[in-house]
């Protein structure tokens, strides 16, 4: 179904922001945050804030295109400017799961971003699989990342066993639970 979705290119339009308040729409002064319409820039939004200044996390659920389609989340600070310009985390590569055949390609990381209260953000990975015993599993997995854009850890829950085991996966949706609860 996720496949057919149809895309919308991003056009957000922000206020600038004022000291004591936070995020207003404003149509006079937009500040227009553009990305890849294939990649699906834009699929997921964030305010997020750090001790640096005041950010847009925005996700690109299939960064990579064609070779490696893996998905990535941007930065893009807000400024006072029209177009700030985003740059691309890439946290693709840090999300891992030892001791399992990783699938990352077609996993669409970015595709759920939710802030974490303890400060950071996570951003999950619905189709993240594995491979076992010739079997495909989508587990799904979430990266953990602090308020300073670095990666803490990969959350897997759903990934059972090691490389050679043939466990079952008995709680697929609880990824999926998890980020939309947001
Ligand atoms: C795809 O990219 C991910 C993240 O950078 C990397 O871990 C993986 O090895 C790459 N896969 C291929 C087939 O290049
Ligand atoms: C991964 O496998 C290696 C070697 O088999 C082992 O030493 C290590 O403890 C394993 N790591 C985890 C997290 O299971
Ligand atoms: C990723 O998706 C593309 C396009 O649907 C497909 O051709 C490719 O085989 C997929 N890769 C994996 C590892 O599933
Ligand atoms: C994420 O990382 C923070 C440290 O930055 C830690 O306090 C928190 O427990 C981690 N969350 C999870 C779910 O691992």
């Amino acid at each position: 179904m996720f496949w057919k979705l149809r895309y919308v290119a991003l056009i957000l339009i922000l206020g600038i922001p004022q000291p004591a308040s936070s995020f207003n729409v404003d149509v006079e002064n937009p500040m227009i945050f553009s990305g890849s319409q294939e990649d699906m820039f834009g699929y997921t939004v964030k305010q997020f804030e750090n001790e640096e200044r005041k950010w847009l996390l925005i996700g690109s659920p299939w960064e990579g295109q064609s070779k490696n389609r893996t998905g990535d989340v941007y930065k893009c600070p807000v400024l006072k400017t029209r177009n700030p310009e985003c740059v691309k985390l890439n946290l693709a590569e840090f999300l891992t799961v030892p001791n399992i055949t990783e699938v990352k390609e077609n996993m669409t990381l970015g595709m759920s971003l939710a802030s974490n209260p303890k400060a950071g953000f996570l951003t999950c990975g619905p189709l993240y699989s594995y491979k076992c015993g010739g079997l495909y599993y989508v587990a799904g997995a979430c990266l953990n990342v602090s308020a300073t854009f670095k990666v803490v850890n990969t959350i897997a829950p759903t990934v059972q066993g090691n490389a050679g085991q043939t466990s079952k996966i008995e709680n697929t949706p609880s990824v999926i639970n998890l980020l939309s609860s947001n």
